[in-house]
């Protein structure tokens, strides 16, 4: 195969959830199908514990969590799937913002008892922020939840986003009967068994059980409302995450997984050009690109070894092969790679566009970082800043140590582990972080990576927004509005709640404050 068939067929995504809402099952559902594992309840048990991923961190098995995405791939009729993994919980970080840097579509689950989440809503304005298309699988279809219509309603005008039911459940809960394919023209049935049962919509007359059913019939009402009112399918639209295809079905059952599975590899997008300084790269160009998007690092905590995961955009990776670090000019032997497979990781000898694959970082890579191989040693797009939400002011215990302090914090901050800020009047030094895990990994690795105890002191949950440097007057400002500056001396507002953000918006209108977060 070429290398713009092998990339054609790769379809490389992340799936969004809040905590609970099944993301866990539908993956589980997912490698069922690629026959990566032989049974449910492997891919985690948080219950059984069988998710014992890796022991790479102290923290990890103290938390019995895994600290950072994980990448699953394997074929299916004839695609080679990707999934990444995006931590939820109490590991919800910046990687999991980061991930969606690497995807080329998300499978967005909602749990249909409960509607749009609040983690849901934050993942989906970096998809939409990147145009990233999104497809949404409405779960738990087999309880009883909120009206389907009622859901689609809250879809588009939470997310600001178009729906195309791609089917449409009959009942739920004890009165889920399955779900119209609009897609395939074909009723599929819900029976209880595993296996889907699917009745062409041109033999439904065959079946008055299901056809002369009160919930059937209150079903069909609703999906010819859909039909003439709601809007038309429009790839177009779906490609620039303006319009996303639903699917109903439960991940538990399962039911209507593979029904969505199908239709989503089918449609969701195949690798895209991505743009860089040499203009925009074609995933099928025959040299070898690719970003860094993570780093995982302390994975043997014996060799303080670093993984670093690289997003493949162009061309072919073998392992062993020469790749120039564009950053420096420097050249890299690409000799120790890794491909990740549910919870073990095993050699990989070769890689396309859309591929991730973990290489040994000998301490070298920044998060972001671009590869190339060929003689343009160009330099994808920066990754995007992601806004901290919780903030913590920093010290060392020990001021002795101060100058191993500031070599972490530097490091640390450089590899996107977490954000630095510092007071606009003060030597402080304020962190901001996306979840507490990061202060968790933050406190470990000062301690075992640059032998500093620290002291983080809360300041709460902050919402900032970044100011043009012209307009700030330090008379402005004070602790429930601070004014800080961020790595790149850009000043910035930590407002301490919704409240104080109004009230400054009110009094200083000419302000102008920029939400890194704003959807349009
Ligand atoms: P997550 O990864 O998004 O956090 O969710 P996960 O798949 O772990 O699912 C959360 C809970 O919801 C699990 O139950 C799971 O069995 C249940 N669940 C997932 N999909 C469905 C569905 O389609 N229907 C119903 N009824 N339940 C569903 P749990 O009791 O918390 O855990 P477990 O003991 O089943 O693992």
């Amino acid at each position: 195969m070429t290398i713009k068939d092998e990339m054609k067929r790769r379809r490389t995504f992340a799936i969004i959830s809040h905590p609970d809402a099944g993301k866990t099952t539908m993956t589980e559902k997912m490698l069922l199908f690629g026959n990566m594992i032989r049974s449910a309840g492997t891919v985690k048990g948080k219950k059984s514990g069988k998710f014992a991923t890796s022991d790479w961190m102290e923290i990890e098995k103290q938390r019995g969590i895994s600290v950072t995405s994980s990448v699953m791939n394997f074929p299916y009729k004839g695609y080679q799937i990707n999934i990444l993994d995006t931590p939820g919980h109490e590991d919800f970080s910046e990687d999991t913002y980061r991930t969606l840097t690497a995807v080329d579509s998300v499978v967005m689950v909602i749990d249909g008892t409960k509607g749009i989440e609040a983690q849901t809503l934050k993942l989906f304005k970096v998809c939409k922020m990147r145009g990233i298309p999104i497809f949404t699988f409405i779960n738990k279809m087999d309880r009883e939840g909120r009206e389907s219509l009622d859901l689609m309603e809250e879809i588009e005008s939470t997310l600001n986003i178009e729906t195309y039911p791609m089917t449409w459940p009959v009942g739920m809960g004890k009165r889920f009967m399955g779900v119209f394919d609009r897609e395939n023209e074909q009723f599929v049935q819900y029976t209880g068994n595993e296996e889907e049962t699917y009745i062409p919509f041109s033999e439904l007359d065959q079946h008055p059980e299901l056809t002369n059913h009160p919930t059937y019939q209150e079903s069909l009402d609703e999906l010819m409302l859909v039909d003439e009112a709601g809007d038309g399918f429009d790839l177009d639209k779906v490609m620039k995450g303006d319009q996303t295809p639903v699917f109903f079905g439960s991940a538990l059952a399962p039911f209507g997984v593979e029904t969505f599975f199908n239709t989503f590899i089918n449609y969701a997008p195949e690798p895209a050009p991505r743009h860089s300084t040499e203009g925009v790269v074609t995933p099928d160009n025959e040299e070898f690109s690719g970003f860094i998007f993570k780093i995982q690092a302390n994975m043997n905590p014996q060799h303080r070894d670093r993984v670093a995961f690289v997003r493949i955009c162009s061309g072919k990776f073998e392992r062993g092969m020469n790749v120039n670090l564009s950053r420096t000019g420097k050249t890299f032997k690409l000799a120790q790679s890794q491909q990740f497979v549910a919870s073990s990781s095993s050699t990989v000898e070769e890689g396309y566009a859309g591929d991730i694959i973990g290489i040994y970082d000998p301490n070298v890579y920044r998060i972001g970082d671009t590869l190339v191989t060929g003689k343009n040693n160009f330099e994808y797009d920066e990754l995007p800043q992601f806004p901290p939400e919780l903030f913590k002011k920093v010290t060392a215990k020990n001021v002795m140590k101060s100058k191993q302090f500031k070599k972490g914090l530097e490091q640390l901050v450089q590899e996107g582990a977490i954000q630095l800020f510092k007071h606009y009047h003060f030597e402080d030094y304020i962190i901001g972080a996306v979840g507490e895990l990061q202060y968790e990994v933050f406190d470990y690795r000062m301690k075992n990576e640059y032998n500093v105890d620290i002291e983080l002191t809360s300041i709460g949950e902050r919402i900032p927004r970044w100011i043009p440097e012209e307009q700030v007057d330090q008379s402005m400002f004070d602790d429930r509005n601070m004014l800080v500056l961020d790595r790149e001396q850009k000043p910035l507002v930590l407002f301490k709640n919704d409240f104080s953000l109004r009230w400054f918006q009110d009094k200083y209108k000419d302000i102008e404050l920029i939400d890194l977060f704003e959807v349009n």
